[in-house]
């Protein structure tokens, strides 16, 4: 099949893309993600007449959940999460082929039971399955289930055909550069790279998918892309909630690990690699290996001007009062977790030199909102600059990733009337508008890739490893310091003073996001 064929940004969801055969078995069915993603994912595309005839879901986990109760389980979530309702014949042919296997992540028995519940499906079609394992449990037991895939000969199913065996990894893929490598070498040891899927749901959304569309289908912008025409980039990925439920995991990682080393990096290297020389997966993979090797080593220990860390105090979010991080619960008050980080960093190519990438992410901020904003040069300030008549702003570019999807251009115009007064306007392109707002979610979307073998939207080994290889030496340097250097934002605030300071150095300022 020609590469084009099987592009997710030539071909969009459509019918063309025919999975094979499949059955998906998920790990960790009974959690949260499952509830929340996974299973509406599934549904949804099973109402747009994606997946394939024969298709078949399996949960696993630990818990022994009788079949129907699994599948009741399922019809909740989707009762509550998915983004269309359920229809019931749909859902009922779905139902059916939905069952459940237990076991204990680290012992064969229950894999056992699963290949045979995998070799049943087969038989009751007739015709072999490909078959996709996702594996959402939590990352202390990756290893144990890749190597029990490996162990009972389901990860070799297939291998050489398309209905070879493929594995989904949530994240977080290893907390450090260290344990990155280790978990690629397990799974590199049953899997070959062409099976595995890392997946980093932020590639599954429209608007970043569109970042390449935005750079590469448009003439005006790509000669501007560089360090001639850029003064700074910033990229936001702001949160309103805190850690909700979620504290006893998220204080062993924090915003940096949870958020920076994957999305915030990712969304940096779409934004700033150069052209592939194709769309095929692995092009665009190089370009973004290259560009996150080209990052320059960060000056850390009593240097340090490049990266800030906090927590959230009490404040006000969407007009209640919240309470402080160290008051959440699950979280030990000798914490030293940062609920908020931010970062200066400099990309060392031709097209990027003496250009700041700054990047930040944080939690119980003013609102949720995730975008990119390339801010331009100014112009030569001979005939207009700032001043009480002339309200000038630098042009930028901002792509909004969410929630209100859109990409808008700040320029300068004159205020209508006899006087010359200037005034800074919006050129703003809402999806919203202009396509409507029921857009597939990002898991439906990447699910299906998954199934039909394209792994574009997924992060490669190598790549997670150089993301880690920029991140790692932070955590070290933040472990040394215990608490010292944690600086503290209100909640509902945009973050820390300290994190205005990084930006003042270069005469820049954050970005109030939005259009
Ligand atoms: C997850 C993080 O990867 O992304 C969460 O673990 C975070 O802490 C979430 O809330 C944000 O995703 P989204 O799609 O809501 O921006």
């Amino acid at each position: 099949m020609p590469s084009e064929n099987r592009h997710p940004f030539l071909k969009g969801l459509s019918k063309h893309r025919g999975a094979p055969p499949t059955v998906v078995v998920i790990f960790g069915a009974s959690g949260d993600l499952t509830a929340r993603k996974l299973v509406p994912a599934i549904y949804n595309l099973a109402l747009d007449n994606l997946l394939p005839s024969d298709f078949f879901l399996i949960g696993f986990g630990r818990k022994p959940i009788p079949d129907d109760e699994f599948r009741q389980m399922a019809e909740d979530s989707l009762k509550e999460f998915s983004r269309r309702d359920v229809d019931e014949q749909i859902w009922g042919k779905l139902k059916s082929n939905t069952c459940y296997v237990d076991g204990p992540y680290g012992e064969s028995d229950g894999y056992k039971k699963l290949k045979e519940q995998i070799e049943a499906y087969e038989k009751a079609v007739g015709r072999d399955l490909q078959v996709l394992f996702y594996i959402s449990t939590p990352p202390s037991v990756f290893g144990d289930v890749v190597s029990h895939l490996g162990d009972c000969g389901l990860a070799a199913r297939n291998l050489g055909s398309p209905l070879a065996s493929k594995v989904v990894v949530e994240k977080p893929f290893g907390k450090d550069l260290e344990s990155a490598r280790e978990l690629n070498a397990t799974i590199n040891q049953h899997f070959g790279e062409s099976q595995i899927y890392r997946i980093d749901h932020y590639l599954g959304k429209e608007t970043v998918q569109d970042l390449l569309v935005q750079r590469f289908a448009n003439s005006i912008f790509e000669p501007l892309w560089n360090r001639n025409f850029v003064e700074c980039v910033q990229i936001t990925v702001a949160e309103d909630l805190g850690v909700g439920t979620r504290g006893g995991y998220y204080d062993t990682s924090g915003a940096l690990r949870d958020m920076i080393q994957n999305h915030t990096m990712q969304l940096l290297s779409l934004t700033a690699m150069e052209p592939p020389v194709s769309l095929d997966p692995e092009s665009i993979r190089d370009e973004k290996v290259k560009l996150l090797k080209a990052i320059q080593p960060l000056e850390l220990g009593s240097k340090n001007t490049d990266v800030v860390r906090a927590r959230y105090g009490e404040g006000l979010v969407g007009g209640n009062k919240v309470p402080p991080y160290l008051d959440e619960a699950g979280i030990p008050t000798e914490s030293s977790t940062e609920t908020y980080a931010s970062l200066r960093l400099s990309i060392n190519n031709w097209r990027w030199e003496g250009v700041p990438f700054y990047l930040r992410s944080g939690k119980r901020m003013a609102r949720r909102v995730s975008e990119i904003a390339i801010q331009f040069k100014t112009p030569p300030g001979i005939l207009f600059s700032s001043s009480n008549v002339f309200d000038l702003s630098s042009n930028t570019m901002v792509i909004q990733i969410q929630p209100d999807e859109g990409v808008s251009l700040v320029m300068n115009s004159k205020i209508p009337g006899l006087e010359t007064r200037t005034q800074p306007v919006r050129m703003n392109f809402r999806y919203k508008t202009t396509y409507g707002s029921n857009t597939p979610e990002a898991y439906e979307r990447l699910i299906l890739d998954a199934m039909i073998g394209d792994s574009t939207l997924f992060i490669r080994g190598d790549e997670t490893e150089a993301s880690w290889k920029i991140i790692t030496p932070i955590l070290e340097f933040w472990k040394t310091c215990g608490n010292q250097g944690m600086a503290e934002y209100q909640s509902g605030s945009w973050g820390p003073l300290e994190s205005d300071q990084l930006l003042w150095e270069n005469n820049h300022k954050w970005r109030k996001p939005g259009p």
